[in-house]
């Protein structure tokens, strides 16, 4: 049967990095030349933001596509997508508490009160932070079996930050929606593969 070899493999890592890099280049190219729409601290937030989402539902994806394509090599692709989608939400909060809180930490908590989605996100953003410190080889070894168990966590944050995405939108809510029921899919795909292991 034919496989991917390490050699395609090595590129398509290349092109991932590329890929995943260019968008935050556009950005700064965009607002650098003024083009990012009537406010450009809101078009940095969602457009990280939105990036981050992309970059874990093509994460969780990984794994059912290694699996029908019978290719298990390009699960490797799931650590950089992984630490990709966590560096867009890195920058993502970076954005919200540089441009628009503009380091005012006693607004953060009226903001949170006046915007309760903002806990959803942070809730994610920690299941992702946990998931980026313990994605090295070292951790992995040393958590042993506890390493998958705190792994399965991006299914909850998955849904968590379509939830955040949901919440924070005031009338568009075709988008969000369509994101809720993406996450919902790739979950059942998960569960469908624990249910045939009990
Ligand atoms: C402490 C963590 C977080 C904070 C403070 C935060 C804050 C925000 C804010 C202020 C908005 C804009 C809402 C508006 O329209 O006014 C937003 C939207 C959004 N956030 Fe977050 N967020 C956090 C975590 C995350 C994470 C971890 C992700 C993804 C992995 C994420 C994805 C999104 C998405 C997809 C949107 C909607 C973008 C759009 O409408 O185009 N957020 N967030």
């Amino acid at each position: 049967m034919w496989r991917i070899s390490r050699r395609a493999l090595f590129w398509g890592k290349v092109l991932l990095h590329v890929a995943a890099a260019l968008p935050i280049a556009l950005l700064v190219l965009a607002v650098y030349r003024d083009d990012a729409g009537g406010d450009p601290v809101q078009y940095i937030i969602h457009f990280l933001g939105k990036g981050a989402l992309n970059l874990l539902l093509l994460t969780l994806l990984v794994s059912p596509v290694a699996a029908w394509t019978k290719q298990g090599m390009l699960v490797q692709l799931r650590r950089p997508l992984g630490l990709w989608t966590f560096c867009y939400a890195c920058l993502h909060l970076l954005a919200y508490i540089s441009l628009d809180l503009l380091f005012a930490w006693q607004l953060l908590l009226q903001e949170v009160i006046k915007r309760p989605y903002i806990v959803v996100g942070a809730c994610a953003w920690l299941i992702l932070l946990s998931l980026a410190l313990t994605s090295f080889k070292a951790a992995q070894r040393r958590m042993g079996k506890r390493w998958q168990q705190l792994h399965y966590g991006i299914y909850p944050a998955v849904l968590l930050v379509t939830i955040h995405y949901y919440w924070s939108v005031k009338s568009e809510i075709i988008e969000p929606s369509l994101y809720i029921l993406l996450a919902l899919l790739l979950l059942s795909f998960r569960l469908r593969k624990f249910s045939r292991k009990v």
